[in-house]
């Protein structure tokens, strides 16, 4: 089977620390994926990797088959790849359906005149990108607060507008970073659904950091473990969760 998304010898130095080191990923089509590790592991440096903020060091990502190395950010969104950040970065003067509606904007095909002049396509392409945002905001439970400023929102609302923003961009895989980081256990849970839901209903490919064990094994097919930018295992959930050198990782994290 062919991956979606595929890595190989992934590897980003940082002067003399090598913060992922050697890093082979493959996540089929419609998986949900778990990439978990202690802190300073260097799940958020593959993230960045992956969406083009950074050119790995050595190695290749490949998505659907094309390179994304050096593409930077910008295009590699367009190609199809989304990711939410670990601090979350919204416009709080701006209100939910604009935030949201940022995401997709980045999918425009405006031109630039096309706003300067306030054409009719610059109108009806700005109709559709608020009707795009806010059906995603009704598919995460947000509509009712299309209207206020980002930042009345409370903390763990404002991590499923994040998530909202990254699906306004249409893509083929979300990348999260912690999603559920901040959120109380009421919201954890409803979360893990909502990323069923992502995967299942509106058919995108899930990559998923997250620290609450619960919640990874609980939803993830398959999990691969990095530890000090190297991978210690990959497997099921259960597979994982038994596997000596990850116990060994997180009981050292913790003593
Ligand atoms: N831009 C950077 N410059 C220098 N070092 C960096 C940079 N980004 C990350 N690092 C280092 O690389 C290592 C991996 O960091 P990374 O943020 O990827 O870890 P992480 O697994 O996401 O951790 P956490 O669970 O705490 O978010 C850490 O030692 C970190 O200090
Ligand atoms: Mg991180």
């Amino acid at each position: 089977m062919t991956s979606l998304l595929e890595t190989r010898g992934l590897t980003m130095r940082f002067g003399g620390l090598t913060a992922v080191d050697d890093c082979n990923l493959g996540i089929r089509e419609g998986e949900l994926f778990g990439l978990i590790g202690p802190n300073g592991a260097g799940k958020t440096t593959v993230f960045n990797m992956l969406t083009g903020v950074y050119t790995p060091s050595q190695g290749s990502v490949s998505f659907a088959g094309r390179d994304l190395r050096g593409l930077g950010p910008v295009r590699v969104a367009r190609l199809g790849v989304s990711r939410t950040f670990q601090n979350i970065r919204l416009f709080d003067e701006l209100s939910v359906l604009e935030n949201a509606m940022t995401g997709a904007h980045q999918h425009a095909h405006c031109r630039l005149f096309d706003s300067l002049l306030r054409t009719g396509r610059h109108h009806r392409e700005e109709a559709r990108q608020r009707e795009i945002a806010y059906r995603l905001l009704a598919f995460l439970g947000l509509e009712d607060r299309a209207g206020l400023p980002a930042r009345s929102l409370p903390y763990g609302h404002r991590r499923k507008l994040e998530i909202a923003r990254a699906l306004a961009t249409q893509p083929r895989l979300l990348c999260l970073d912690e999603p559920a980081a901040g959120m109380n256990s009421g919201e954890k849970a409803e979360l893990a659904g909502l990323i069923r839901r992502i995967r299942d209903e509106l058919k995108v490919t899930v990559l998923l950091i997250e620290h609450d064990m619960r919640l990874v094994l609980g939803i993830c097919e398959r999990i691969q473990v990095l530890d000090y930018g190297k991978t210690i295992a990959l497997g099921t959930p259960r597979e994982v969760q038994q596997d000596r050198k990850v116990i060994e990782a997180y009981l050292g994290a913790e003593a």
